[in-house]
């Protein structure tokens, strides 16, 4: 298969694109500012010429999508704008702009995280686009044509960025990085679609 992996030079997008590719699997890694393509999923420009720019993609996995850590007294709605425009807006936009492009029988694989089910401090704007994403993937599995499938990983915070992120976890007991990728590479070489992965444990 042909596929695009979004946020491939992240932790996540790294250890998925490596195992896709190690499958036999055609990899296009894309970052905003690194990788074999650039994209920035905030623009629905640079996502129409990507699709354009990389046609006949078998599967889109999407690993990347920024929001505020802050706390909710602090947050202020500029600040929850990223997360709307990034993580959530960014990863759908993927997904109904490249509807239209993608081989029948393909598939989008997106991102949400733990925090959606188990709120921590800081947390409620990255969850806010952890639960429309959840919600998203599932509504738009039972309309995709083509034969399209749609799931969405949500993983617990992972082991390998427990330096940066450990602060805002304390008391989560971390999954480690190959658990997590291999719900993504569930997701593009199953045939389910409208699931939620929870890699919490
Ligand atoms: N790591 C965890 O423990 C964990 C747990 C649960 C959920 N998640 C979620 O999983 C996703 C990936 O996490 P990660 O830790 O792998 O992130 P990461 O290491 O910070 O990597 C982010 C990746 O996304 C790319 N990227 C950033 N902004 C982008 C944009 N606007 N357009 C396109 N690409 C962009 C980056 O490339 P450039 O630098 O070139 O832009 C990089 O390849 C995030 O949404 C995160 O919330 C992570």
């Amino acid at each position: 298969m042909k596929i695009a992996v979004i946020g491939a030079t992240g932790t996540i997008g790294t250890e998925v694109a490596n195992k896709l590719q190690s499958m036999g699997h055609d990899v296009v890694r894309v970052g905003s500012k690194s990788g074999d393509y650039q994209l920035d999923i905030t623009s629905l420009e640079q996502i129409k010429r990507f699709y354009e720019d990389n046609p006949a993609l078998d599967a889109v996995v999407s690993a990347a999508g920024g929001a505020s850590f802050k706390k909710l007294e602090n947050l202020e709605p500029e600040d929850n704008q990223i997360a709307i425009n990034s993580k959530l807006l960014g990863q759908i936009n993927l997904v109904l702009i490249g509807q239209h492009y993608l081989n029948e029988n393909g598939s989008f694989t997106l991102t949400s995280g733990v925090m959606m089910d188990d709120p921590i401090e800081f947390g409620s704007s990255a969850a806010m686009a952890n639960g429309g994403i959840a919600s998203f993937v599932k509504s738009a599995s039972i309309e995709l044509k083509n034969n399209l499938r749609i799931n969405n990983v949500s993983p617990n915070v992972i082991t390998e960025s427990m330096d940066k992120y450990g602060d805002f976890f304390k008391g989560f007991t971390s999954v480690s990085l190959s658990k997590v990728a291999n719900a993504y590479i569930k997701s593009v070489e199953g045939k389910q679609t409208g699931e939620t992965y929870k890699v919490y444990d």
